[in-house]
């Protein structure tokens, strides 16, 4: 894979984007995308600028949970493609540099996997005891749930199995059974699955709910927790006993050896962690120690703080600032603001007659912080929510608790490719509706016009992989603008941080000493620049390239400005 002009491993220098397979781009006209869909758009991404893939699950899947509920880890389902497509997309990816990481599901299989088949066959299955089984309590008929487990997709985590007369556990929906991860034949039988696509050439792997792994072994009920919520009771409990236990950190030390073993080098596969804390909570503590010091647990962990902030200079810089502060020392940052679970960013954070504005700073922030940027598909062209119908709900928590709660599918709608049918997503009739917004909003349309917000993403993109200082620089915040709401930072090399002398010795070596200035006003007023200092840009909404930027310059409102 070629590298960048800098030491840093591929996936240091990031962007990251993640593709919701189904609706990226459909070649067969059955109305979901495939595998040929992202082949065909490798050159897209490539000139965006990104260098890795993250795939959201594409194996066998009776979709229960629309992929996060495997029947066969070692195989492409159909509806995607077949293994042989597979293996054109790494090596395609490859050619332009950009390395495919596959959404590893762990935590649960399929209800139709084989293992799982297997195991509710009997109670004495040599494979019972790769999911988790409990008696019920005595009472209701020896019936009563092990515990006040709740899954997360409504009801009970515990499903009563009336051919063997035990219950398994489940802590998404009943057709996705938790795994023992205690069982060393599961661990055994997982390292292998993982191998099977590290032959293929994948790079690294996007690991599902990664602090579920391992459950209390006394299966104590959980502590009850208030909070005003819709009707899921899953949320009114901290959930200290059915997550984040002490060994899930050695099995990811096992995982994190196999990565380490198979790349000859610890850093040329990455392993990224979804560590997801109580609903609503901030947890970048809790993520970072998912991380350690880099060296021998993940590579990577979300902190999903930044799906709660609000749009203000002191909450972006406090969300930021904590979670620069939790990792220890050698850990790598990564950021993310959409995703397919969660509304999206472009929806969620910007609105009103700004909200165009809104998204551009947002995508200023996300690409240059320090650490690597995760995009969902579409963020580039600011993508909003879609709204879907009742009769067009699709995800298994949308369908539950209507009309509590709207469900996933809003951010999982088809990309928006040009204004044909269909946003040019498909020739058929697509799994889920496009977002009618497509007409305005699509690719096509951006690509044509210098100055859209995709043409924003590349520009900022191209600037991190030009400037040492913006890839893997340290940051440091200047908290006088805050009180103003703009947000202000410095990027800065380790050598342009040296005494003079160690500089200079540095730079005749052809090492670079780089500073840049950030400056976002958060807010739709004219503002002071924070830093009162003059420079020259870089990157701008609002000036031009190579310009002077005075020392007292005031900044326009949402303007975003890089300077040297
Ligand atoms: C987290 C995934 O991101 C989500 O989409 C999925 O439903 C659950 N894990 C269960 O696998």
């Amino acid at each position: 894979m070629q590298i960048n002009n800098t030491d840093l491993t591929w996936w240091k220098q990031g962007p990251i984007y993640q593709i919701y397979p189904r609706s990226f781009l459909d070649t067969n006209g059955d109305g979901v995308g495939d595998l040929e869909g992202i082949i065909q758009k490798l050159d897209y991404l490539k000139d965006l600028g990104i260098r890795g893939i993250w795939l959201s699950p594409i194996y066998p899947s009776p979709l229960f949970d629309f992929g996060y509920d495997i029947s066969n880890y070692h195989d492409i389902d159909p509806v995607f493609g077949s293994l042989a497509t597979f293996k054109r997309l790494v090596t395609e990816a490859d050619r332009r540099g950009i390395g495919i990481i596959m959404d590893m599901v762990l935590n649960h299989t399929s209800h139709l996997h084989p293992w799982f088949i297997e195991s509710r066959s009997s109670r004495d299955n040599p494979k019972r005891d790769w999911y988790i089984w409990h008696d019920g309590k005595a009472g209701l008929f020896g019936r009563g749930y092990p515990n006040n487990w709740m899954a997360a997709f409504g009801g009970h985590a515990w499903k009563w199995d009336p051919e063997t007369g035990q219950y398994y556990l489940h802590l998404f929906t009943e057709e996705q059974p938790d795994l023992n991860w205690r069982n060393p034949q599961v661990q055994e039988a997982m390292l292998a699955e993982m191998r099977f696509w590290l032959d293929l050439g994948v790079k690294g792997f996007r690991l599902d709910v990664i602090n579920y792994l391992i459950k209390d072994t006394l299966f104590r009920s959980n502590p009850y927790r208030f909070r005003l919520t819709y009707p899921r009771r899953h949320d009114l409990q901290h959930h200290q006993y059915d997550r984040n236990q002490s060994e899930t950190y050695e099995i990811i030390r096992r995982i994190r050896s196999l990565m380490d073993s198979y790349a000859g080098t610890s850093e040329a596969t990455m392993l990224v962690g979804e560590v997801y804390p109580d609903e609503g909570v901030h947890a970048p503590d809790l993520a970072a120690t998912y991380i350690g010091s880099g060296q021998d647990l993940l590579h990577l962990a979300f902190d999903f703080s930044t799906i709660y902030i609000q749009l203000t200079a002191a909450d972006l810089y406090s969300v930021l600032k904590t979670w620069y502060s939790v990792l220890s020392p050698g850990a790598w940052p990564c950021h993310v603001l959409s995703n397919h679970d969660q509304s999206r960013s472009a929806s969620r954070l910007c609105a009103g007659p700004d909200q165009e504005a809104q998204k551009r700073l947002l995508a200023a922030l996300l690409l240059t912080q320090r650490g690597t940027p995760f995009l969902y598909y579409g963020e580039e062209i600011g993508m909003e929510d879609g709204r879907i119908g009742r009769k067009d709900l699709q995800d298994p928590l949308g369908k539950k608790y209507y009309p509590f709660h709207p469900g996933r599918d809003r951010s999982r709608t088809p990309m928006q490719w040009d204004n044909g049918s269909a946003a040019g997503f498909t020739s058929g009739k697509p799994w889920l509706p496009v977002n009618p917004d497509y007409k305005e909003r699509n690719v096509a349309s951006q690509e044509r016009d210098g100055t859209s917000l995709l043409a924003w993403y590349r520009d900022l993109i191209r600037l991190r992989d030009k400037e040492p200082a913006l890839r893997e620089g340290a940051i440091e915040f200047v908290e006088s603008g805050l009180a103003e709401n703009v947000l202000a930072y410095r990027r800065e090399t380790a050598i342009r941080r040296e005494t003079a002398i160690r500089r200079t010795a540095a730079i005749g070596r052809g090492e670079a000493a780089d500073e840049v200035l950030v400056v976002l006003n958060v807010s739709g007023q004219t503002r002071p620049n924070p830093f009162r200092r003059g420079g020259t840009v870089l990157l701008s909404t609002h000036r031009k390239p190579d310009s002077p930027i005075e020392y007292d310059t005031r900044l326009a409102p949402w303007e975003c400005t890089v300077y040297r």
